[in-house]
């Protein structure tokens, strides 16, 4: 088998293209989510993931197992994303986010470490300038990218002698499907198009591997949406 790939959250969106960027160079791609997709490749699994579920989490990598017990790029990127004011926000609501946007990585990881390559595998995560900065009305959001980017730095720390390589994406707006369900006024025009993102993305995934990127914050030139 050649290269494996697992990301989460590949059935829309950003997940969708790197799923297709990931299949046209040559990998075969391990993608998860609710929904799943139409997309039809001979190395890509299409699999039913609820990232939120340690049942469905342990279901997921059972079925990676059955191919390989090596993942060379992992690719944390489900997530939720509403936009609320505090008062607004149902405690059902805070959690749903924490669960998706926090426990979920922290199920992802804790089933992937025997699929481990040492020296070799690359995690990316694409968290979101929110994972840094506060936003007004996304207190949810922020509090659960805030907890993800936690978890990794603790994990990075803890797998040290892995030597995995851990990327942390810190993008802006990106015009996806999840301003479809974000309810917010924001201008399309003002946030990055999906095809920029891939530039950044490929440019990471395609680097020799030597080279490392811990972190990389990239937005529209014209800055944070107000
Ligand atoms: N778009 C932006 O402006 C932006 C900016 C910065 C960071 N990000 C981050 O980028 C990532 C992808 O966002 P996107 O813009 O591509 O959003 P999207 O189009 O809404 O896609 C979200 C993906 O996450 C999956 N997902 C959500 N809940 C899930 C669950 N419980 N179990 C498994 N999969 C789940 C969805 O699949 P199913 O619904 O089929 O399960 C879908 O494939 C997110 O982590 C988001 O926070 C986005």
């Amino acid at each position: 088998m050649e290269k494996c790939a697992i990301i989460t959250g590949s059935s829309s969106g950003l997940g969708l293209e790197i799923t297709k960027s990931l299949l046209f160079s040559g990998y075969t791609v391990f993608g998860g989510s609710r929904s799943g997709t139409e997309l039809e490749h001979d190395n890509f699994y299409d699999v039913e993931l609820d990232i939120t579920s340690s049942e469905s989490v342990e279901e997921f990598f059972e079925t990676v197992r059955e191919f390989t017990d090596q993942v060379h790029l992992v690719v944390n990127n489900a997530g939720i994303c509403e936009m609320q004011s505090l008062s607004e926000t149902s405690t059902e609501n805070f959690e749903l986010h924490l669960a998706t946007n926090t426990l979920g990585p922290f199920l992802l990881f804790q089933g992937l470490e025997s699929f481990l390559i040492k020296d070799e595998t690359h995690i990316i995560s694409i968290l979101s300038t929110a994972a840094h900065y506060g936003y007004p009305n996304v207190a949810a959001y922020n509090a659960s990218k805030f907890g993800q980017l936690g978890l990794i730095q603790s994990l990075k720390k803890e797998w040290k002698d892995y030597k995995v390589r851990f990327t942390n994406l810190f993008p802006g707006a990106i015009d996806t499907p999840l301003w479809d369900k974000v309810g917010s006024k924001f201008s399309r025009d003002k946030m990055l198009k999906t095809s920029d993102f891939m530039t950044v993305f490929n440019f990471i995934v395609h680097a020799p591997p030597t080279i490392q990127f811990p972190e990389m914050t990239f937005l529209h030139k014209d800055g944070f949406l107000e």
